[in-house]
């Protein structure tokens, strides 16, 4: 897969120390020999991320992400194997070969490689076409929508033509294949009419990465048809969850905050406003992992959802994953036009800007839609008691007492609720949720505690591949103790089938003389086994857990025999019961069943000097 010569890999792999590329890119802070920070990953307030520069890898306890500094750069930037490898040559100043494409380089290439280059093959093709004779319908649509030349330049608008399979004609010229024309979405396949074009007769956005790639598009009819909009379908590179229009250009727009709209329009006629941090999501509702992409940029967004309900609803739960991120949300009032490209047009930069100071607060315009819901007057006394017991259930999301108290006295002024009745709705309700406890300080373990008690209770099959685990993970530490093991213990005693292929990896190295973790991980292509093999050589950090346990002068030669016997004898009981599940009637199957057998007998009672 890889087009560079593996030693080339290695090389720049040596030369960008994991905990430079990281630590430019998250907070890290030094504990013992490890450093630790909060997860890019996944959302988490206290750091469970861990970086071990002696073997230059990172391993996060809370959604077990690992890897080495290839595959950091990878997930982190959402690049190609190729991309990473190609930036961090950059970084160590290293120069790379020219890649020759041969065809058959392309056709084994990684597929994601392939679709970006599809893709853009199909931009391209677009954008020309809106330039030529037979794109006039398209520019004049864009013009009609008040968009300049250069902004249709800038945002790569394109148009696709009225005439059927002119791309795919086009594409297939150039060599791509029916399957990935199909995956990349530019192309369907009917089954009379073979395959053909996706988007007909749309003026067409190229939607980009934040690395300026195109990954996909959405087409716009012009005029009222329906559907108004056409979407590249899912793919390797078009994730919709994890991309927002425009984030390219809105991450360098030097503003402190993103403005977040619903629309691709929303965002191109903001942008031409000189609003350069609007974004919008693609199609789809806003996803927390968007919101973990702003939070590396920005902890301010700006909401500027369409003014009617079905905006207002999405504005709603946007604020919901914003503040659960601990983003700052505040939502732009748009009224009396649906949205921000109708705003501009009619009212213009100006009187946008001055919408964006007066934006509200989240939490008040959570309140505010609360109190719609209610008629609140002399005829429906019980409502405004139902209106300030909802307030005071919402005020209880706020853990720290400044913060609650300020809502509190803000919403208390503003909708007439007595403030000290609403103070004692709200501590009577934290009292009874055990959910609002917090507030109260009832709380005595945080959230990851819980998560790792939930993992130690183990099933059997756990607790024997754990066992497995320990081994590689000592051996691989002190690989000497591997001479205590003899023939006792071979790789197929290994009954996960993950670990019985590292340990195979492993006992070689061990025997050849130079163990690397990392390149055994790195013999693996699934992320997932990636993952699992990262864990075997990291979880000794895992204080509780018994994988530090060779390394710790705390513990004496004697205990670390014990425990040493104990994951050897547990390993082999378990290889022989998995034999005796398997082994039918045939006199081979027994005759290795026996011998297990008497193996186990032996080493039950070995003692081990370690
Ligand atoms: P809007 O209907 O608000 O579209 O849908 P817009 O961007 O403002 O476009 P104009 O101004 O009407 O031309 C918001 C977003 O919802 C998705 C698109 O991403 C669109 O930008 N959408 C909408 C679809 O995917 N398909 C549709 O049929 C409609
Ligand atoms: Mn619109």
């Amino acid at each position: 897969m890889p087009y560079y010569p593996q030693e080339l890999i290695e090389e720049i792999r040596e030369k960008n120390d994991i905990l430079d590329v990281i630590g430019s890119r998250v907070k890290l802070k030094k504990q013992g020999s490890y450093y630790f920070g909060l997860c890019p990953f996944h959302h988490e307030k206290s750091p469970s991320f861990a970086v071990t520069p002696s073997n230059q890898m990172f391993y996060c306890f809370g959604c077990h992400e690992s890897g080495n500094v290839v595959s950091f750069v990878m997930k982190y930037e959402n690049y190609t194997f190729t991309e990473a490898v190609q930036m961090l040559a950059e970084r160590a100043n290293i120069k790379l070969p020219e890649i020759r494409y041969t065809e058959e380089m392309r056709r084994e290439a990684d597929k994601r490689e392939r679709l970006m280059e599809i893709v853009y093959e199909a931009e391209k093709y677009f954008y020309h076409q809106l330039r030529s004779k037979d794109g006039e319908l398209g520019k004049k649509y864009l013009t009609d929508r008040a968009l300049t030349e250069e902004t249709m330049q800038h945002f790569g608008l394109g148009y696709s033509l009225q005439y059927s399979n002119d791309l795919v004609r086009y594409l297939k010229h150039k060599g791509y294949d029916d399957e990935l024309i199909r995956e990349s979405g530019l192309g369907i396949f009917y089954e009379r009419e073979g395959m053909t074009d996706k988007f007909i007769n749309r003026v067409m956005f190229p939607i980009q990465n934040i690395h300026d790639k195109v990954i996909g598009f959405g087409g716009r009819v012009m005029g009222d048809a329906k559907p108004k909009y056409l979407n590249s379908p899912e793919s390797e590179i078009f994730e919709k969850r994890k991309n927002l229009y425009g984030l390219n250009y809105a991450r360098v727009s030097r503003k402190d905050n993103f403005i977040l709209c619903e629309g691709y329009m929303d965002v191109i006629a903001l942008h031409q406003a000189g609003f350069n941090q609007a974004v919008a999501s693609l199609g789809t509702a806003f996803t927390p992992e968007q919101a973990m992409l702003l939070k590396r940029f920005s902890k301010n967004v700006l909401l500027a959802y369409d003014s009617d309900g079905a905006g207002v609803n999405a504005a709603l739960k946007a604020l919901a994953i914003l503040s659960e991120m601990d983003i700052n949300g505040r939502v732009i009032d748009m009224r009396p036009y649906k949205d921000p490209d109708e705003f501009i047009k009619n009212l213009g930069a100006e009187e946008f800007q001055k919408r964006i100071d007066h934006a509200e607060n989240g939490f008040l315009f959570e309140v505010r839609q609360r109190r719609a819901e209610y008629v609140i007057d002399a005829e429906h006394p019980d409502n405004k008691a139902a209106f300030a017991r909802d307030v005071a259930t919402m005020l209880c999301r706020f853990e720290e007492e400044i913060e609650r108290e300020s809502y509190l006295t803000s919403v208390s002024e503003q909708y007439g609720i007595d403030a000290g009745q609403l103070r004692k709705a709200v501590i009577s309700l934290a009292g009874r949720d055990a959910g609002n406890k917090k507030i109260l300080n009832l709380r005595t373990k945080d959230d990851s505690d819980r998560e790792i008690k939930a993992k130690k209770e183990e099933g059997a099959a756990a607790a024997a591949a754990k066992a497995q685990r320990l081994l590689l993970n000592w051996l691989a530490k002190r690989p000497e103790l591997f001479d205590h093991i003899g023939e006792d213990i071979t790789e197929e005693d290994f009954t996960d089938p993950l670990y019985r292929v590292v340990a195979g990896k492993l006992f070689d190295q061990i025997v050849a003389g130079k163990v690397t973790p990392v390149s055994i991980m790195d013999g693996f292509e699934d992320k997932e086994d990636q993952r699992r093999v990262g864990e075997i050589f990291f979880t000794e950090i895992g204080g509780p857990e018994r994988e530090g346990l060779m390394q710790s002068e705390e513990i004496s030669p004697e205990d670390k025999a014990k425990a040493f016997h104990d994951v050897i004898v547990n390993i082999k009981k378990n290889s022989i019961e998995k034999l005796a599940a398997e082994s039918g009637s045939s006199m081979e199957s027994l005759d290795k069943l026996l011998k297990a057998k008497r193996t186990l007998q032996v080493l039950e009672t070995k003692k081990y000097t370690i």
